[in-house]
């Protein structure tokens, strides 16, 4: 009996292995750590428990019958994560460079359905080669797999990819339609044809890390949302980030006790926007000061940062952030920031959690770059995104909301439900500069008349009054109430039910 017992034992130490010695010492020499490390890291300590460790590849084609390694160059299970159950896979780079067999992907295939049925997250922690090349069509078919149940989740669990090393072809579209992808700075990078093929293809030479490094994915193309200087800082930022999301779409958001008064005032906000309306500050100070104990998980942050976006908490419940941030641009509303923006709006509203809007937007960005690259399109996702919500909406105007930009940032005409103002806000259709030059173009030459006329226009609809005259604005209040404000309005609205009415899915502008 004994016998049969250590036997046990061998396998799952062989399988603990994984690709030998040699392949994990090439790992930590890179800087990365293995898939069980990793793993080790992400959930509360002793809790995983892992499945299909002793799962083999069925290829034998190229001499791959003689090479087989138990787990198959993938690591999957679940755990908890502050006490919260989690399914995990993480690919293997010591196993086949963790490419994608058959097995390999109903290991994953595996993960997804379990995470479906038990309604709980999923994260994916990528570092791989990509099909693995001697499956053939076989990877394929896997990969093919993985993706449709992706897209099955999406908007049922939150989905979280987490990318730690190579991730190229196939590996590249999972993460894309997953909610968040998160990079590791220098050792990771992501792109769907490597340097070689773009050297042939356009003749053009770019190393890996300018092709699709952190740095080219969080500043430039927005494909993740956020990366970190090591794979243990990334995993600890993971836990933090799981603690804000809800388990599924019906679950609602977890709830952590509070040592932060929700009526607790900030007197230091009544002085946070300057008295020259052109003049910048920075809209992070207010959601820091408005969060519990100042606690935000910012997303994107810096891709399009002329908007602000990322989660906090107010009374203990998760809120969504979203902010236009005058530091940047103004807060200009442009094609990048709509687009974040909507990603993140549609994100808690799938998943019930409460958006709180902080306004200061003096419009969209005009000219030819913004108008060929399908502005009126990605601008149209982020009014059709917050237009679409059920979640309570929470709205702030801080200072301008100008034009359409007043109507998209989660107005009462597209859905807010509590729509308060600051005493320094301007709801209007555009500045005193711009109106007085078109409403009384007879003036131009006469710059008393234009100073009497700019005067005029600012002391009638530079203010929140002419809004909150026909309840656009249901009050005006004092920024140092802002928290109190929200967290009243917030426990009012979470009961809130809105009918759509019935049909198979919307059109977004995609
Ligand atoms: C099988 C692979 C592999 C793969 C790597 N390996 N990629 N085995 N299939 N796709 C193996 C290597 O043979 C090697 O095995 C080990 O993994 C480590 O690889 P190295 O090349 O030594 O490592 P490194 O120098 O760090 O380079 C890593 C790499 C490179 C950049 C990822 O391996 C690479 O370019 N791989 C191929 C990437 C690729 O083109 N994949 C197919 C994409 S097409 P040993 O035994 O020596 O340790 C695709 C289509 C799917 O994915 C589309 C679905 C929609």
């Amino acid at each position: 009996m004994k016998e049969i017992l250590d036997k046990l034992e061998q396998r799952r130490a062989k399988a603990r292995e994984g690709g030998g010695a040699a392949r994990v010492e090439a790992q930590h020499k890179r800087g990365k750590l293995t898939a069980r490390e990793r793993i080790d890291l992400l959930m509360d300590k002793g809790s995983f428990e892992e499945f299909d460790m002793f799962v083999e590849h069925r290829t034998s084609e190229f001499g791959m019958g003689a090479q087989k390694i138990p787990g198959d160059g993938v690591v999957t299970g679940w755990g908890t994560v502050n006490g919260r159950t989690v399914f995990v896979f993480a690919k293997d780079f010591t196993v086949f460079g963790g490419s994608l067999s058959e097995t390999h992907a109903q290991k994953i295939t595996k993960i997804q359905d379990m995470a479906m049925k038990a309604r709980a997250p999923i994260v994916g922690l990528f570092d791989a080669g990509g099909a693995r090349i001697q499956d053939g069509v076989a990877a394929l078919g896997g990969y093919g797999e993985v993706f449709k149940r992706n897209v099955i989740a999406s908007g049922v669990v939150p989905q979280i990819s987490v990318i730690m090393g190579p991730c190229a072809g196939g590996d590249v579209y999972s993460p894309a339609m997953t909610d968040f992808t998160f990079m590791v700075r220098d050792t990771s990078y992501m792109f769907v044809t490597g340097p070689d093929v773009v050297k042939t293809v356009t003749n053009e030479q770019v190393t890996s890390e300018e092709l699709g490094g952190a740095s080219v994915h969080t500043q430039k193309s927005g494909v993740a949302d956020g990366a970190y200087d090591s794979d243990l800082e990334c995993l600890l930022q993971m836990r933090r980030l799981i603690d804000f999301l809800p388990a599924n779409n019906e679950s609602g958001v977890p709830e952590w006790p509070s040592g932060d008064d929700i009526t607790r005032e900030d007197a230091s906000l009544d002085t946070l926007v300057p008295g020259n309306p052109n003049k910048p500050y920075d809209i992070k100070e207010l959601i820091l000061k408005v969060a519990d104990e100042g606690d935000f998980f910012e997303l994107l942050e810096a891709f399009a940062k002329n908007i602000v976006t990322g989660f906090g908490r107010i009374g203990g419940r998760t809120v969504g952030f979203v902010a236009n941030q005058p530091m940047v641009l103004a807060g200009v509303l442009d094609i990048d920031a709509s687009r974040k923006a909507a990603r993140f709006v549609r994100f808690c509203d799938a998943f019930n959690i409460p958006i709180v809007t902080f306004v200061d937007v003096p419009g969209f960005l005009p000219g030819t770059n913004q108008e060929y690259g399908a502005l009126i399109k990605h601008g149209s996702k982020l009014l059709f995104a917050y237009s679409q919500c059920s979640v309570p909406l929470v709205t702030v105007i801080t200072r301008k909301a100008f034009g359409g930009a007043y109507d998209v940032m989660a107005s009462k005409h597209i859905g807010g439900d509590v729509n308060y103002a600051w005493p320094t806000a301007q709801i209007a259709v555009m500045g005193a500069k711009g109106a007085v030059e078109i409403i009384f173009r007879a003036d131009a030459g006469d710059a008393d008349k234009i100073a009497a006329r700019t005067k005029e226009y600012e002391d009638r609809f530079l203010s929140p009054f002419a809004a909150a005259e026909r309840g656009y604005i249901d009050d005006v209040i004092l920024p140092r109430h802002t928290r109190a404000r929200i967290a009243k309005a917030l426990s009012m609205l979470r009961g809130k039910r809105v009918e759509l009415p019935g049909r198979k899915h919307d059109n977004m502008p995609v």
